[in-house]
């Protein structure tokens, strides 16, 4: 690779010293920092409503198998919430405002808060969550690309996250309910591509 591909020290450093009130945004990040902001946002909001749907489904699991989902459920939205956690931290990093308001929480994250009336539905309410994460996170990275190396990178670790929960979730669904891997090709199961937890 030839030399021209680099930016000679000289330049690196007199381009660091200028705007240093954006931190680790540097001239050379080359991502779209609006729309990687509004993209982060909607994670963040996200992940909020998925915590909040898990922890209503840890407090409501009841059943002969609640104990062992009920825990499941827990484990699921402290993960949720380190998520949120990593993505409101990113935000302040490139320079933003994570936004935490109440006020069009659910319109900001587009994913959906099923109360869930009973276990299987809840499993099924979390597993669809985790389906449309999957497709949202992986749109998210596809489109960051080698832009911002350091977002991308926190997404594929959220990314793998979800698909374990994804996993759990289908576990669970099969194993209280053989039935259910035969349904798993209905609508409801089907992605909408909008975000998720
Ligand atoms: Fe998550
Ligand atoms: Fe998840």
């Amino acid at each position: 690779m030839s030399d021209e591909f680099f930016t000679d020290v000289t330049t690196l450093r007199a381009r660091a010293r200028q705007h240093i009130e954006r931190g680790a945004v540097t001239q050379g990040y080359q991502g779209q920092l609006d729309v990687v902001l509004r993209l982060l946002n909607e994670a963040l909001a996200t992940e909020i409503v998925c915590v909040l749907r898990y922890r209503r489904h840890h407090f409501m699991a009841t059943g002969i198998h609640a104990v062992a989902v009920a825990a499941e459920f827990l484990a699921h939205a402290g993960e949720e919430q380190g998520h949120a956690d990593q993505i409101a931290a990113r935000i302040v990093q490139l320079g933003g405002a994570p936004d935490f308001d109440p006020q069009g929480l659910h319109a900001r994250s587009h994913s959906e808060y099923v109360a869930g009336e009973n276990l299987m539905e809840m499993i099924r309410e979390d597993l669809v969550a985790e389906r449309v994460a999957i497709d949202s996170y992986s749109e998210m990275i596809r489109y960051i690309g080698d832009s911002d190396s350091t977002t991308r990178t926190m997404l594929e670790g959220i990314l793998a996250t979800e698909e374990e929960h994804a996993d759990d979730m289908a576990n669970l669904l099969t194993t209280l309910d053989p039935k259910a891997q035969a349904r798993a090709n209905e609508p409801m199961f089907m992605s909408s591509g909008k975000g998720s937890c």
